[in-house]
């Protein structure tokens, strides 16, 4: 298991239990969401951490497979969708990394909260973009951390080695646009909420 892994396993149950940071943001993000949905659509979500957004949107799509490198992570979000009686989510322990997505099968990837904990986002957005049909969206929400807290650059490495903080990618929004433009994406939304929590972009493949 790699530090990352770890590091996400410890914070599990303390993330599950705690409040939304932005709860009006949170609910925005899910209506812009929601508005692309249809009832026939292939969702994959990665970072999908304890499975709070997969389990919202499912009952309006037909089918989402959701993976998260934590093994607790995916145990929590396993024991939220029993409760709850959703059946159209498939919950893996996986990577961004490693998980096989077949050439355009998708109609849309959420990656919320994650592309700022990569290593390799731009490899991860290339990989989404080669998953997802012509015509496909791309949702994400993501720590521009740069814009936030330009400081953190100097900070986040050493809390990264003392097990304190996530391996965190200090990015600006604007490099996060180019990063979704340069894979071939469209940029149709972005947004930032007024408290700055996180960019929210809504991504399309063009349509062939
Ligand atoms: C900040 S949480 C966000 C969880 C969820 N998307 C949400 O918005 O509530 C980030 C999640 O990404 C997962 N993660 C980080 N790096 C990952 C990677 N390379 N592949 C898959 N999951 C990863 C962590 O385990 C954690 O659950």
């Amino acid at each position: 298991m790699s530090g990352q892994q770890a590091f996400w396993n410890r914070m599990a149950d303390r993330y599950a239990a705690q409040p939304i940071a932005d709860e009006a943001a949170y609910q925005t993000k899910l209506a812009a969401t929601r508005r692309l949905l249809r009832p026939d659509m292939e969702l994959f979500e990665f970072g999908c951490g304890t499975g709070s957004i997969a389990l919202i949107h499912a009952a309006n799509v037909g089918h989402i497979r959701a993976v998260d490198f934590s093994e607790r992570m995916i145990e929590i979000a396993e024991e939220k969708a029993k409760k709850a009686g959703v059946e159209n989510i498939d919950f893996e322990v996986g990577s961004i990394e490693n998980v096989e997505l077949a050439p355009q099968s998708l109609d849309m990837v959420l990656g919320m909260s994650i592309l700022h904990l990569l290593k390799n986002k731009e490899a991860a957005i290339a990989k989404v973009f080669r998953a997802l049909k012509p015509g496909g969206y791309f949702i994400t929400s993501t720590a521009c951390l740069s814009d936030m807290m330009p400081l953190i650059r100097f900070v986040a490495p050493l809390g990264n080695r003392l097990g304190l903080l996530p391996h965190l990618d200090v990015m600006t929004q604007s490099q996060l646009r180019t990063a979704i433009e340069t894979a071939g994406f469209a940029v149709e939304h972005e947004w930032l909420p007024k408290k700055k929590s996180a960019a929210f972009m809504i991504a399309r493949k063009p349509a062939l």
